[in-house]
């Protein structure tokens, strides 16, 4: 299998710096740079987090610093108690050696790079979808150019759940709704990996300490990123283990055969209480909706072969593929 292009789009935060290891050790995986964008941290703390990330775990790669805010409303408050004060569960986070911060803002290295390489890059999104939204407002012509778009994001309510920041909003989605509306509205081939996979996958207390000892070097610190993370999980949500949001993102890309998916239109919904809340049109469905037929299919995920996502972040980690 050649290698993918990608660009990593996140607000890391604690699942994303493990996403980005999986992905940095995964051989089928050429990262071409991260786009660091506001979310579970200020952008000021999701940047510095990227470049640190990025300088560790893929050294050369470059950062370039993204959006600050929505594109319509206030920036969120950082999310501590989830991903710690530093964005990174609480590690200590070394001066240097850190990624060079690229000069131009995200979308635009977004757009240079797919221009760069057309019907190449793949979007691994694992934030709120502002950066996106930036790059198709200033360059829509890229959408066609770009080989897919992959986002962690959104909930279907296939097991009844619709949100996990309110009752019918997930965390990226809700950090900009009128960017996640735009980007599932654009001419680019969209996966949607949302809570009904990611809340499947549950990275156990036992899986975790095996990777912390066998992992090496990496290994040690997913665990050790993971501890502030594990905490909140068991403390929120008495689950002994963690969700596995941002890697399943990852594992689509390479691995789409773990995922049971359903084509259709995709709408956000942009205010009132259930602003934020993801809802696709089956394709199977005969009956008119006009606000969604005029919108190209999305592919959304509603199920997951959970022991073999597991496996392959594992033998990533383990150096064991
Ligand atoms: O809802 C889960 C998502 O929100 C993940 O991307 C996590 O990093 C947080 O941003
Ligand atoms: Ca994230």
């Amino acid at each position: 299998m050649s290698k993918q292009k990608v660009i990593y789009d996140t607000d890391p935060g604690v699942d994303d710096a493990m996403a980005l290891v999986f992905q940095a050790l995964h051989p089928d995986i050429e990262l071409l740079g991260l786009t660091s964008v506001f979310g579970n941290a200020t952008i000021e703390t999701t940047t510095r987090n990227a470049r640190f990330l990025a300088g560790r775990f893929v050294p050369g790669v470059p950062v370039a610093q993204g959006a600050a805010a929505p594109l319509k409303r206030a920036a969120p408050e950082p999310l501590a108690w989830i991903h710690g004060d530093n964005g990174l569960g609480n590690i200590a986070i070394e001066a240097a050696p850190e990624a060079a911060l690229d000069a131009r803002p995200a979308h635009r290295f977004i757009i240079d790079t797919v221009r760069a390489h057309p019907g190449e890059v793949t979007l691994i999104a694992v934030g709120p979808l502002t950066n996106l939204a930036l790059a198709l407002a200033d360059d829509p012509q890229i959408a066609p150019l770009v080989k897919q778009v992959v986002i962690m994001g959104g909930a279907f309510g296939t097991d009844g759940v619709l949100g996990n920041v309110t009752p019918a909003a997930e965390a990226n989605i809700l950090g900009d709704p009128d960017a996640a509306d735009i980007v599932f509205g654009a001419p680019w081939p969209v996966a949607i990996v949302g809570l009904d996979v990611t809340q499947r996958t549950i990275m156990s207390q036992d899986y975790l300490a095996s990777l912390r000892d066998r992992g090496g070097a990496a290994g040690r610190f997913v665990w050790d990123v993971s501890r502030h993370y594990e905490a909140f999980h068991e403390q929120s949500a008495q689950l002994k283990g963690i969700y596995v949001h941002d890697s399943s993102a990852v594992t689509y890309v390479l691995a789409p055969h773990l995922y049971t998916t359903r084509s259709g239109p995709v709408r956000v919904l942009t205010d009132g209480i259930a602003v934020g809340q993801t809802i696709q049109k089956p394709s199977t469905m005969p009956v008119p909706a006009p606000d969604w037929d005029s919108r190209p299919d999305s592919t959304v995920c509603l199920d997951v072969d959970v022991p073999g996502m597991l496996a392959l972040y594992e033998r990533t980690i383990c150096g064991t593929l």
